[in-house]
């Protein structure tokens, strides 16, 4: 018979975590969200807790260039991971993205803005890869950077002090950008 320990040690896990470029070995409970771990455990803030439940999109991050909302996920199937947040990107300089944010007046409050910065990184690359979104019409072509294409994309992010226009005028400035860096990359060939 399997005897059943009350230790909590059992539950919990240790992993390593490079968030921003600084590699963090910590011990964790099995449940620990990604977002509990970055922000209770390493005292990340440039990662935000919205509604904690998937809804919000404001704790959105980068791993391997991939947007991964956090507090829908387990700490421990991170392992090892390379996570990137809005205070990563700004490393060197703004990225183009943040630039934009400025540029445009995206924000007011700024508690979403690190999520949707985020969120719009990792959009604009699935968009140069040519990843078609539930309203790409045309399956065979690279999608064109529309505005309906843009707030699909963007539609897991919610804004409560209702910056959309700003946030779309920036994002939609980087996206035309890349779009016609490709193109003249393409006559180029
Ligand atoms: S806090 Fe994660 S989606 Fe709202
Ligand atoms: S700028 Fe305030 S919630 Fe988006």
């Amino acid at each position: 018979m399997t005897e059943f320990s009350s230790s909590s040690e059992q539950y919990r896990t240790p992993i390593s975590l490079t968030v921003d470029g600084e590699r963090h070995e910590i011990t964790v409970d099995n449940r620990t969200t990604l977002l509990d771990a970055l922000r209770d455990r390493l005292a990340v803030t440039s990662v935000e807790k919205g509604c904690g439940h998937g809804q919000c999109g404001s704790c959105t991050v980068l791993e391997d260039g991939r947007r991964v909302t956090t507090c829908l996920s387990l700490a421990v199937a991170h392992d090892g991971a390379e996570v990137t947040t809005a205070r990563g990107l700004a490393e060197g300089g703004l990225h183009p993205v943040q630039s934009a944010f400025v540029e445009y007046d995206a924000l007011q409050c700024g508690y979403c803005t690190p999520g949707q910065v985020c969120s719009a990184v990792g959009m604009l690359d699935e968009l140069s890869r040519g990843t078609p979104s539930v309203v790409t019409e045309e399956l065979t072509e690279a999608p064109e950077p529309t505005d309906e294409e843009l707030r699909e994309r963007l539609s897991g992010n919610l804004c409560r002090c209702g910056a959309y226009r700003g946030i779309l005028d920036a994002v939609r400035s980087v996206a035309t950008a890349n779009r016609d860096k490709d193109t003249s990359r393409e006559n180029l060939r």
